[in-house]
């Protein structure tokens, strides 16, 4: 299972034994080298980045470090290996072997879910691309270019499927996958926290914490499918998305722990003195986690959810960390409390937990959030300061679903739609906040310096050195 890099187009799928295949995806591959040297990180094509690469897909030394540009980055196809025997574990055919293609009658289906999840890995690319001319280190530079570089290989594993079990249709989404771009007017992305700016380094952690964290949660349950490749290769996904998430977490809590110690040494827990001496004051902080939590509450769908029903019976989408879950796995006859906005009130509805596995798979995500902010105010404790930053209530600030329209506080509480216009400015980053953010950002480049408005990471990359020269300039 060992992986070929000097493959035109690195594989651990027998490529060179499907002719066919490989002349379509090495004729997409100058498509996307040219989208990635238009849309993807400015500036940054000659500089040599110390990237990992995926060299084998073992859960073991899978990763190879070194230096690499990035327009010749080794993205490639790697799927996880399968599973002997592997069944079906839930939804109407469990217990029958997974399927090595796609069954006639959930074509259409799965190719929508695999094309909704491939728009998501270029997009973020494109919303972090100029980044870069602002990076805080030279450590968090290195990072950002490792997650944009994998997230060019998550958009590769599913223009594989795309062209490998799709036909015509699948070559022709794989086309329109760099054919759409983030925040156009006329061919936006598909999903709406994917067409939001991530223009400043503050929202990228955010993004890497909470919406890289919806990617674990539909890569998990895309993992589960019958449709064994999209298993295999979502599994495989997951590996490098850890990483991905990493990076949001301690990027805020690096970024909690500067404003920690600019609170301690001034005494104060006045915004615009924290703001002064050049850190961000906790309120901001709140406010961008606040919206970052929300727009990707709204990745999830709708509350109830026919079609994310008619996924889990035809066995395409499971429901996270589904063999570990003790019910039947079939849920005709279960059900689910869910929180939602009906006759202008916050309710608790059980319902049919088929219907529900979109928020079931929402709350799992909310769980995982909360264990991050969790980790973020045991560095408020150490520091002995007060405040506490907090996942704002589900409905708030939400464009998808029942709470959609519905106007709620942070706190849970309904309010009218002149008091959120009032109120809106203390709960979700005005101009004003942004402003100030992206006053902050002024690129560090010399070895082992940091910003002044972020605390230094606990570690380096692959066991380096803080002060390692993690990006070449050239
Ligand atoms: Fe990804
Ligand atoms: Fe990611």
């Amino acid at each position: 299972m060992s992986i070929d890099l000097n493959a035109r187009i690195p594989n651990n799928v027998n490529l060179a034994e499907d002719r066919r295949l490989q002349r379509a995806l090495e004729s997409w591959q100058p498509t996307f080298v040219n989208w990635w040297k238009d849309m993807g990180p400015e500036g940054a094509l000659n500089h040599d980045i110390y990237l990992r690469t995926a060299v084998d897909v073992a859960a073991e030394g899978w990763a190879h470090f070194d230096y690499v540009k990035m327009p010749e980055y080794r993205w490639g196809i790697f799927v996880a290996p399968p599973v002997e025997g592997r069944t079906i574990g839930f939804g109407e055919h469990k217990g029958q072997a997974v399927w090595n293609e796609v069954p006639g009658e959930y074509r259409s289906s799965l190719r929508r879910l695999i094309v909704t999840q491939g728009d998501t890995e270029p997009a973020s690319v494109e919303q972090q691309r100029m980044l870069g001319l602002t990076c805080p280190s030279l450590y968090d530079l290195r990072n950002l270019f490792q997650v944009n570089c994998e997230e060019g290989r998550h958009l590769w594993a599913m223009v594989y499927l795309l062209h490998a079990y799709f036909g015509r249709d699948g070559r022709e989404e794989a086309e329109a996958l760099l054919e759409r771009h983030s925040g156009d007017p006329d061919k936006p992305r598909i999903l709406g926290a994917f067409n939001e700016q991530t223009p400043d380094w503050l929202s990228y952690f955010m993004f890497t914490f909470f919406t890289d964290r919806d990617g674990k949660f539909q890569l998990s349950s895309l993992a589960e499918s019958a449709f064994d490749p999209l298993a295999r290769t979502c599994q495989f996904m997951l590996t490098e998305e850890g990483h991905h998430m990493f990076i949001g977490t301690t990027g805020v809590a690096r970024v909690v722990t500067r404003t920690c110690q600019v609170m301690k040494d001034l005494k104060t827990d006045d915004p615009e003195r924290i703001r002064s001496a050049g850190a961000v004051d906790l309120p901001t902080l709140q406010r961008y986690l606040n919206f970052h939590y929300s727009v990707s509450l709204d990745l999830f769908g709708q509350e109830i959810s026919t079609n994310a029903a008619n996924y889990f019976t035809a066995g395409l989408k499971g429901r996270f960390e589904e063999s570990k879950i003790d019910d039947d796995h079939h849920l005709n006859d279960d059900t689910y409390s869910v929180t939602m906005f009906d006759d202008d009130q916050i309710k608790k509805i059980d319902c049919n937990a088929l219907v529900a596995v979109n928020e079931r798979l929402r709350d799992d995500y909310v769980t995982d959030c909360q264990l991050g902010v969790d980790r973020w105010n045991k560095i408020l404790r150490k520091y002995k300061i007060d405040c506490r930053l907090a996942l704002p209530h589900r409905g708030f600030n939400r464009y998808v679903g029942s709470f959609s329209g519905a106007t709620i506080t942070p706190d849970g509480d309904l309010i009218t739609a002149a008091e959120w216009t009032k109120g809106k400015d203390d709960w979700l980053p005005s101009e004003h906040d942004r402003a100030f953010v992206i006053s902050l950002q002024k690129p560090v480049t010399e070895p082992g310096k940091m910003a002044g408005w972020i605390a230094p990471p606990g570690r380096g990359i692959d066991g380096r050195p803080l002060d390692f020269e993690y990006v070449k300039f050239h």
